[in-house]
């Protein structure tokens, strides 16, 4: 497997148990996890992007967390709805200013 040219890391909130218990499951982490693996697969980027979720992130008032590597993005106070306009500024090389933490 080739390494991917970016990873997209989305909070789950889940804990060293494997338990998902936190702020960002509350507001809609899997969903916004399930939004990014589709939007992957619609633009036929999966051999480039990489998901995964992980676990707390310690920054739980900011939440939903999402971190984009090797870009060092991270986002913060993340909806379903923002997941179209990362990947579109994903795509472009930017970023999606008003989320920036
Ligand atoms: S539960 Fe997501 S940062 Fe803590």
């Amino acid at each position: 497997m080739e390494k991917p040219k970016h990873h997209i890391f989305v909070c789950s909130s889940s804990r060293l148990t494997g338990e998902i218990k936190g702020f960002c499951a509350q507001k809609e982490g899997l969903e916004i996890l399930e939004n990014f693996v589709e939007e992957v697969q619609d633009r036929s980027l999966d051999a480039d992007i990489m998901v995964t979720n992980t676990g707390c992130l310690g920054l739980c008032s900011m939440g939903p967390i999402v971190m984009i590597y090797p870009e060092q993005t991270w986002y913060g106070k993340v909806s379903p709805d923002d997941v179209e306009d990362i990947m579109d500024a994903l795509e472009e090389g930017s970023q999606v200013e008003r989320l920036i933490i």
